[in-house]
């Protein structure tokens, strides 16, 4: 893959950078600032070289028009506070505003487009629909750098596309995840342990078949454990379920026990009236939760179970949360297991910005974990062997 420094001279040149600043929000309050300051190292370095940085970003999943709850706007106050320096904010993403902001760039300024999936073009399947929008974004620029490796597994206009229509460079965020995340592929100490939870269920049901070809053990919990646990035949009351994917999750389980890999589900989890700290909750046995239950955390029994099967892992990969970690009394399974990957001493891995959100949150020193990767589903594709298009994109 081309650095920045194949790019060349890269002063009073408009550099288009598409970083992942996918931060979770409360309100407009950042309450995790991770992928921000993860994107600050290449911002700052293409300031110091004087070029005129563009930052392209996304924030939730936004259905193609502006919405404004997932306006960037707060992102690009914190993004001004980390570089010590003002960051223009385009309010669209290739309008007037766009094409005036970029205008007025200076040499080593920094502006900061409006939430990229605003444009229906971004995400589109339709390649002459994706490629009209990266026409016009890379009409905007004179180089590309991709630097948001949480979204170098979508095909998307500013990932994918625009790469193909500038001068392009992957950014150090994108070279130091690709290089941390080869040795899992290549140089893998076994066992190898992988601990799936989140809630972007349906995104990994699917990577599930290929981590049976890879890791020794499988720990569910999180979301995508209700549906696991309803293929067993077990009632999951209110719990998030995907009832479509029973079937799949089935298969899966008996792929399992026909490779050797061990499966390992929660066996008790805390259950809750309502999505909500304050609802009332009590801890069930994983086959006994009520019909008017929501399963939200794992429970104690579990945190025990998922300790004694890291214990002996040399090599772990852990992506998304056990329960809501973000509300009090679902948090202590993320704690948890989080400590149990601490004290296994294996080489860790923690992808997805929820994950890597709740290692902070929950006080536990970053430093500790072997690597913490901004990227979730971008992670887990790039461990599952698959061809990830905004890598690709890069190395032609
Ligand atoms: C993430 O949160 O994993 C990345 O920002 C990608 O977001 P997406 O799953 O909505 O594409």
């Amino acid at each position: 893959m081309k650095t920045i420094d194949d790019l060349g001279e890269l002063r009073g040149k408009r550099v288009l950078v598409r970083s992942d600043l996918n931060v979770p929000l409360d309100g407009t309050t950042i309450t995790d600032d991770g992928r921000i300051r993860a994107s600050v190292p290449t911002i700052s370095r293409l300031v110091d070289a004087g070029a005129k940085v563009i930052v392209v970003a996304h924030l939730g999943r936004p259905k193609g028009t502006p919405d404004d709850k997932f306006s960037l706007r707060p992102v690009v106050a914190r993004m001004s506070e980390l570089l010590a320096k003002p960051v223009a904010f385009a309010t669209d993403t290739v309008g007037e505003s766009a094409k005036a902001v970029v205008a007025a760039l200076g040499d080593g300024d920094v502006a900061i487009l409006e939430n990229i999936r605003f444009n229906a073009g971004e995400t589109s399947k339709d390649d002459a629909v994706r490629g009209a929008f990266a026409d016009e974004l890379a009409a905007l620029a004179d180089a590309f750098v991709s630097d948001g490796f949480g979204v170098v597994h979508r095909k998307q206009a500013s990932v994918y596309d625009v790469a193909q229509r500038l001068p392009h460079a992957a950014g150090g965020l994108v070279l130091a995840e690709v290089e941390v995340l080869k040795r899992l592929t290549v140089q893998l100490e076994r066992p190898y342990v992988v601990v799936l939870g989140g809630s972007k269920v349906s995104d990994k049901l699917g990577v599930i078949s290929n981590l049976l070809d890879k890791a020794d053990r499988l720990l569910i919990g999180g979301g995508m454990a209700y549906t696991f646990l309803a293929a067993q035949g077990h009632e999951v009351g209110t719990s998030l379920l995907e009832s479509d994917q029973i079937e799949t999750v089935k298969g899966y389980l008996t792929r399992a026990k026909e490779k050797g890999v061990e499966v390992v589900l929660p066996v008790d989890v805390v259950a809750a009236t309502a999505f909500s700290a304050d609802a009332e909750h009590a801890v069930y046995a994983a086959s006994e939760i009520p019909a008017d239950r929501m399963g939200l955390d794992i429970g104690p029994e579990s945190r025990t179970l998922f300790a004694s099967k890291l214990a002996d892992a040399k090599t772990v990969f852990w992506n998304g949360p056990t329960g809501v970690f973000e509300m009090e009394p679902y948090c202590h399974g993320t704690r948890a297991l989080a400590q149990a990957l601490l004290d296994s001493g294996a080489f860790t891995v923690v992808g997805g910005g929820d994950s890597a959100a709740a290692v902070r949150r929950l006080g536990f020193d970053e430093k500790a974990f072997g690597h913490i990767s901004t990227g979730g589903g971008a992670s887990l594709e790039f461990l599952e062997g698959k061809t990830l298009p905004g890598i690709v994109v890069l190395e032609s």
